[in-house]
């Protein structure tokens, strides 16, 4: 079908098509963390990261929020949409973890007033930082595109909140990143996944996600085949 690798990642590689504006996605059992110095991989990765994100972008076109999804292909593989990305990494915080725990000198686990939204410049070579939004009108992103994508990251929350909820996990924070179709409509992209979501156990508040991995906790496989159990029903 004229498979063309386009990018090999470090958790994915994406392949052009026959087609211009299709895509595929293929997930790999690799795993890097802390700019790719640390490095690992484990059954079953590529399956969960691919299957979970078809499920999240299908659950998320039903409610209302446009993707770059259009099916899944097989385990690792997913078929998109081909879109101008946008150079910034929108996170969106339930809960301090990670770098915002850091940052206000919060305690990991403590609830935030109201979902935090940050922006991040899309760039390995700088260590995507943090920047605000005048350093995106500097890089050449408007203000409306900036806007529209902080409502995308809202929206994503509010819906996926209630759906991880209702599956016993607390949905802590996210990344997501958003990019454009050939008609300019801002589409989301890349992937929902335990590499890109931070997903506590509402009980125990155990691990669910990359942390494991980042932090040498152990047990990542089992928790990310956990994950695809309470979110598709499968193991
Ligand atoms: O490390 P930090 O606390 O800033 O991460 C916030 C959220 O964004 C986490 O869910 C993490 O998995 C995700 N993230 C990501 N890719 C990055 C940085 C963070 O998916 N490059």
């Amino acid at each position: 079908m004229g498979e063309r690798l386009l990018y090999e990642g470090k958790a994915k590689r994406v392949l052009a098509t026959g087609d211009p504006d299709v895509l595929l996605h293929r997930y790999k059992d690799e795993a890097t963390a802390f700019d790719g110095r640390k490095r690992g991989s484990w059954r079953g990765k590529g399956r969960t990261n691919a299957t979970m994100s078809a499920a999240m972008f299908r659950y998320l076109e039903e409610h209302g929020v446009p993707t770059h999804f259009i099916e899944q292909v097989d385990d690792t593989t997913l078929k998109t949409k081909r879109l101008e990305m946008l150079p910034v990494e929108v996170v969106v915080r339930n809960v301090a973890a990670g770098s915002l725990a850091k940052r206000l000198g919060y305690e990991e686990g403590t609830p935030l007033r109201q979902p935090v939204v940050e922006l991040y410049l899309k760039n390995d070579e700088l260590g995507d930082p943090l920047v605000n939004r005048y350093h995106l009108r500097e890089l050449g992103v408007d203000d409306g595109t900036l806007a529209a994508c902080e409502e995308m990251g809202l929206k994503v929350n509010d819906t996926l909140r209630p759906f991880f909820e209702e599956r016993g996990i607390t949905l802590v924070d996210f990344k997501i990143e958003i990019g454009r179709d050939t008609e300019g409509n801002l589409l989301l992209a890349d992937e929902i996944s335990p590499d890109t979501c931070r997903f506590w156990d509402r009980e125990t508040g155990e691990r669910l996600d990359k942390d494991r991995f980042r932090r040498d906790m152990g047990g990542v496989e089992e928790a990310y085949a956990e994950v695809l159990r309470r979110v598709t029903g499968e193991g």
